[in-house]
This record gives structure tokens, C-alpha cells and sequence, in this order.
């Protein structure tokens, strides 16, 4: 069995930090969340991978993820000159899948469980032609929505339906046969231009194949906007951090609770409250850090609290008193300006939102 990784796409709803990195390599606990991906496709035996990547972020994603020997896998890069749908993704990769099953995983999507019982199910029978993961959700409307009868067969799936008559959302993780290029070959695209994933499944069905489910009950977490991301950042440093000192913490600094500091990390005269994962060459300085915060490669923190964010690397907080719930791109400063009147003195890019404490 293969898999196909989808890595293309726009992004925008990330933006800005979309407009300089792909959104499927945003930090979740200091690692892409595509390394989550490719973790949880290899757990599950799938190692040769085609990895749907786009002209503008293709270039990067080949060289965060390599060749795949470090993950135990191999990868097969695959261009897909537009964003035209998850289906036109699917068959971009048809050369590359012929002939096998494989598992289709979005690549900036996060799930709580290993994929391998529903991959092994699917492997050991052949009765179905297709199989979805799904999660029930309280807003239907804003996922493709499967509907599905008493004998644990999908009978319907829509594209972020106006009235759903399901609470069942796709997850974006699919195992398909060969017979999902048939398909493919005969829907259209839809108002919005795309050919949809869900269409190409409906007519698997309507051509006499039978597609099943599996429903995760741990999190799932789109990593689409910035509070999506900073919960999937503090429920994947709550659930998977490990805790480990590489880094040099001096003897006036605290640590408490679960805190990875990476090699060449310096943390001086800083209390640092778990879950934290601090990156390589970061520095802490006089700071307090946490909970639920992922401090990137070579940021610097000085005489600074940051509580509930992601600063990802490079970036450099100094002289901040108090900073929460932020999501702080790369290579950005924040420190006070010297105007000594009060005023703000700002240089932000596009499509930056910048809330000022109103006190
Ligand atoms: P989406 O989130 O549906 O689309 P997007 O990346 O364009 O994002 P946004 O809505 O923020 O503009 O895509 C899901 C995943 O599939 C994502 O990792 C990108 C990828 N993808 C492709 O590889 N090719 C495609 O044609 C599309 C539509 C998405």
C-alpha cells in the first residue's frame, strides 16, 4: 500500500505567514506538522510516499522533508501546477499510485491516533472500495460532511453543506483502490472550481462500491487559522512532549512541569512553567515562559513573559511585559519603541493582525 501526502494548496487562510512558507510546515511543538503526517503513515507500515507538492512551496517542502530516509520511508515528489481540488491532486498523482491501494492524507491536518487498525482492515478485505475517517463536530457546515446508515456504510457525502443532516466531517485521511481514478475521470468541477474529493467518492458509490468508515474519537485539529494552531500546539505539547534538558540551564533558573530544551539552548536566570518546548540556540534570558508555549530555533527571549504562544525561529522578544495567545512568525522583533510620548511605532507586513493591551 502507498500513500499520497497533499502538501500543495494556497494556504490562505494562514496568511501572513503563509506568504513566505508553506502552511503545511508551521511549527505544531517545534516540528512541521507535516512530520506528524509522515509519523503517522509510517507507524502504520505505509512507507513509499508521493508527496503532492505545489510551484510556489514545493521547493521548500522537498527540503524540510528530504529524501525520507530519516522518517524510514522514501518520497516521490510530485508537482500539481494549481490548487484546482483534492480529487485534481489524486489524479495529478496517478502515475505514481497506479495500480496500488493508498491512504490520502492532508498534509497540514492533525489527528490524536495512529491510522494503522483502520489501514489493516482495509488491507486484510476487499469488500469496500473506499474508507473515510470521520469525527463527529458541532459545525457541520464548514467540513465535507459524510452521511452514513445503521449497517456502518457512507451513503453521502457533501462539501460543507447549508443543512447538514449529519455531524460527521471528513477528516482528510482516505484509503482508496485503483477504482477512485474511474471516478475521477467522470465528475465535473464544482461551483467553486474544484474537483472535490467528496464527489469522486459519491460516485464510487453510485457505481456500485461500497465505502465504510472509521470514526477517531481522540482530537482532531485543522491547522487552518491561528487559534486552530495554537490548540493544536497546546494539546500536542500536552499529549506527546517528552520531557528533556539538552540545552544550558543556569543555576538561578526554575523549570517546572514538562519543558524540552533543545541542544544549544541557554536558559539564565529565567523560571520556565511546562508544557514548554524551547528550540536549538534559543536564548532565555531574566524571562518567564509558559504554560502551553513552543519557542522556535535561535528566538531570543529577554526580560520578557510569553504565556500561551508559538514565537516561531529567529524571532526576538526584549523588554515585553506581558505577551499571550501569539502566533509570532519568523525573523520578527517585538520590544519597545523609544518614542517617549506613548506612541507606536510599527513596521508589520500584510495581513497582520496586531491586538494592543486597551488598558
Ligand atoms: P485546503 O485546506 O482545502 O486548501 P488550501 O491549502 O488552498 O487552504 P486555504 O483554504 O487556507 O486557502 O487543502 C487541504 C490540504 O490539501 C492542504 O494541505 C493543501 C492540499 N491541497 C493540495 O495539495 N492540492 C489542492 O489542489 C488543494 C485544493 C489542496
Amino acid at each position: 500500500m502507498k500513500g499520497l501526502i497533499l502538501a500543495g494548496g494556497a494556504g490562505t487562510r494562514l496568511r501572513p505567514l503563509t506568504y513566505t512558507g508553506a502552511k503545511q510546515l508551521v511549527p505544531v511543538a517545534n516540528r512541521p506538522v507535516l512530520f506528524y503526517v509522515v509519523d503517522n503513515l509510517v507507524d502504520a507500515g505505509i512507507t513509499d510516499i508521493g508527496v503532492i507538492i505545489s510551484p510556489e512551496t514545493g521547493g521548500e517542502i522537498r527540503s524540510t522533508l528530504g529524501d525520507g530516509s530519516r522518517f524510514g520511508a522514501q518520497f516521490t515528489f510530485i508537482p500539481q501546477d494549481k490548487p484546482a481540488g483534492l480529487a485534481h491532486a489524486v489524479a495529478t498523482a496517478e502515475p505514481f499510485l497506479r495500480g496500488s491501494d493508498f491512504v490520502m492524507y492532508l498534509g497540514d491536518n492533525l489527528i490524536g491516533t495512529p491510522i494503522r487498525e483502520p489501514v489493516e482492515a482495509f488491507r486484510s478485505s476487499d469488500e469496500f472500495a473506499a474508507s473515510v475517517m470521520l469525527k463527529e463536530v458541532t459545525n457541520p457546515s464548514s467540513f465535507g460532511v459524510a452521511e452514513v446508515d445503521a449497517a456502518g456504510k457512507v451513503t453521502r457525502l457533501v462539501e460543507k453543506p447549508k443543512e447538514p443532516k449529519s455531524n460527521l466531517a471528513l477528516v482528510g485521511i482516505y484509503l482508496f483502490r485503483p477504482s477512485i481514478f474511474d471516478a475521477i475521470a467522470q465528475i465535473k468541477p464544482s461551483p467553486r472550481g474544484e474537483l472535490e474529493i467528496t464527489d469522486a467518492i459519491s460516485k464510487v458509490i453510485e457505481l456500485g462500491g461500497k465505502v465504510n468508515f472509521s470514526r477517531v474519537t481522540s482530537w482532531w485539529l485543522d491547522t487552518g487559522k491561528k487559534d486552530d494552531l495554537l490548540l493544536a500546539n497546546d494539546t500536542v505539547l500536552d499529549d506527546w512532549l517528552k520531557p528533556a534538558i539538552d540545552g544550558d540551564v543556569d543555576q538561578a533558573s526554575r523549570i517546572s512541569g514538562r519543558v524540552r530544551v533543545a541542544k544549544g539552548a541557554r536558559i539564565e536566570r529565567s523560571t520556565i512553567r511546562g508544557p514548554v518546548v524551547i528550540g536549538e540556540g534559543a536564548v532565555v534570558s531574566h524571562s518567564r515562559i509558559g504554560p502551553f508555549t513552543a519557542i522556535g530555533d535561535r528566538v531570543s527571549i529577554v526580560r520578557s513573559t510569553v504565556e500561551h504562544s508559538v514565537i516561531m525561529q529567529d524571532s526576538a522578544i526584549t523588554d515585553i511585559a506581558r505577551l499571550e495567545d501569539s502566533l509570532i512568525g519568523k525573523r520578527v522583533a517585538v520590544k519597545p519603541g523609544a518614542s517617549r510620548h506613548g506612541a507606536l511605532s510599527l513596521m508589520v507586513g500584510d495581513d497582520c493582525v496586531i491586538e494592543l493591551s486597551g488598558d
